[in-house]
């Protein structure tokens, strides 16, 4: 595979958008995700990466179809569903960079693109010399959840070999409809952190 990784921010995201939704629909909809996606709500919430020069998107491509990618924006830019907690907390949120997403189809894992991913947008949110905390949250699903699949290895520890922290102190909700439901429903989601 002639796979190539270029990462770009602000205003140069903007062709790789319609990608990103696709990548978003499609991966999200496995488990712990399980997310049933609208292409609208997508195209709404991708547009914040382009307000900023500040953003990043790690893409991955194979030939011309963009297989992966990987997202980060300043964590003021985010929600206040991802602001609360910190400044909850007593944290100030103005140094911190945040970790969107990272999606990667599945013929192209295991091969050191997650890594990539990380190098990237850490690389990016050191270079402003503003941020001096990395940070990202994970939807935590029981184990017992029904559409776990057999085998399921969560990614814990290749986020905690990657120097980032569990932070059970610093939890969210996002709401989103889960594949199968009717209507959405808030997501515990925790926060992982990594102080430079
Ligand atoms: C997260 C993701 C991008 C990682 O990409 P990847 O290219 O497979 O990761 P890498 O090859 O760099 O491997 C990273 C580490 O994860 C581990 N890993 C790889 N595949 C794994 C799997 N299926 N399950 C659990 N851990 C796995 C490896 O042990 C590796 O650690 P190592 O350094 O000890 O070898 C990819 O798995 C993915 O797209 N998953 C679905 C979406 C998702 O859950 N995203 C994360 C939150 S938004």
């Amino acid at each position: 595979m002639g796979v190539i990784i270029k990462t770009v921010s602000g205003n140069a995201i903007q062709p790789y958008i319609p990608d990103l939704a696709r990548l978003r629909m499609d991966i999200f909809r496995d488990f712990p995700y399980l997310y049933e996606g609208s292409a609208a709500y997508e195209e709404g919430y991708l547009a914040t990466y382009l307000r900023s020069e500040e953003t990043v998107m790690v893409l991955v491509i194979d030939g011309s179809r963009v297989v992966g990618a990987s997202s980060g924006m300043p964590m003021e830019m985010e929600t206040n569903a991802v602001t609360r907690p910190f400044l909850e907390a007593g944290m100030s949120t103005a140094n911190i960079f945040y970790f969107g997403e990272s999606l990667l189809y599945s013929p192209y894992r295991g091969k050191g693109i997650g890594h990539k991913f990380f190098d990237e947008r850490e690389k990016h949110a050191r270079a402003s010399g503003t941020f001096i905390i990395t940070a990202f949250c994970a939807v935590q699903r029981p184990t017992t959840h029904p559409l776990r699949p057999k085998g399921y290895q969560p990614l814990d520890a290749f986020w905690e070999k990657r120097g980032y922290t569990r932070r059970p102190d610093l939890m969210t909700t996002f709401q989103w409809q889960d594949i199968g439901e009717k209507e959405e429903t808030e997501k515990p989601m925790m926060f992982w952190i990594r102080k430079w």
